[in-house]
């Protein structure tokens, strides 16, 4: 048994689409998440710069009052550039959302036709190829960077109809092929599940990275014998969440995606690392 927070970091609210299902899936589990929403988009990105801010994150997390007792690079983009760095300077398992997308978009596919669309980050890795690749020679693998969805997610757009003209525009190169599946390779794109599903047509599987990865958690915390013993949370009313940008648009997408009341704090974010700001 173990009882401290499970951690998540992301570069905004991208993550919490891996927060949900652990809400659903491990609902006695306690939530610290950290949305880099100063320093995001981190798709265009150096890698290393990507991996220094994730690596910083896990550090906040895991030093901070109890500390954090597994990590959730809940970004496909810093999974891709800091996962093995993370995995190394952290003395917590440290969970990455590539490698389940990947997995689950194998078992998926019947055609092995499978599309990819992720930042540009996450496409100039490979990761996603490579990781296919591994699993299954014969497939065919198409990636598409979609940076401007990451920015329709984070400008929380109400407009229906602009909403899917800029996900149909960022998706053509995918429309009309024979993908069967498609792995969601920025955790912001489930926020976005419903216009993507829409522009691809029913025939296509949309695979959620950052929710698969609540498989691999489980499975950790119980191989480790680290499930949260009882306590009293089903409201999750000591879950914290922390915004290195604005707490309240941070809030209201937080809130509308989960639909829970969730509590933000406001971080400072420099390159000596994360501290809390001193109002809160
Ligand atoms: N949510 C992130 C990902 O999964 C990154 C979005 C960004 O900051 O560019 O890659």
């Amino acid at each position: 048994m173990d009882n401290r927070a499970i951690g998540y970091m992301d570069s905004g609210v991208g993550g919490l689409t891996a927060v949900k299902q652990a809400l659903y899936q491990l609902p006695n589990e306690q939530v610290k998440y950290v949305g880099d929403t100063l320093r995001m988009p981190y798709g265009p990105r150096r890698t290393e710069e990507v991996a220094k801010f994730a690596l910083q994150i896990g550090q906040y997390l895991n030093e901070t009052d109890d500390g954090i007792k597994l990590l959730v690079i809940a970004c496909n983009t810093a999974t891709a550039a800091g996962l093995p760095l993370l995995q190394e300077h952290l003395p917590i398992p440290v969970v990455g959302v590539i490698q389940p997308g990947v997995e689950s978009a194998l078992d998926t596919t019947e055609n092995n036709e499978v599309g990819v669309i992720a930042t540009q980050g996450t496409v100039d890795s490979n990761a996603y190829y490579n990781g296919l690749m591994a699993g299954n020679p014969g497939i065919d693998v198409r990636q598409v960077a979609t940076p401007d969805l990451v920015t329709l997610v984070e400008s929380n757009l109400a407009d229906e109809a602009e909403k899917q003209a800029v996900v149909t525009d960022q998706l053509a190169e995918l429309i009309g092929t024979d993908i069967d599946t498609l792995i969601l390779g920025c955790t912001h794109f489930p926020l976005l599940s419903n216009e993507i599903q829409q522009a691809m047509g029913d025939q296509v599987t949309l695979v959620n990275a950052g929710a698969e990865a609540i498989n691999l958690v489980e499975q950790i915390l119980d191989d480790n014998d680290a499930r949260h013993g009882i306590y009293p949370m089903a409201n999750h009313e000591d879950d914290l969440y922390f915004t290195t940008g604005d707490i309240e648009p941070f809030q209201k997408i937080a809130e509308s995606w989960l639909e829970i009341p969730v509590t933000v704090k406001h971080l400072e974010a420099d390159d000596n690392g994360l501290s809390l700001s001193k109002e809160d």
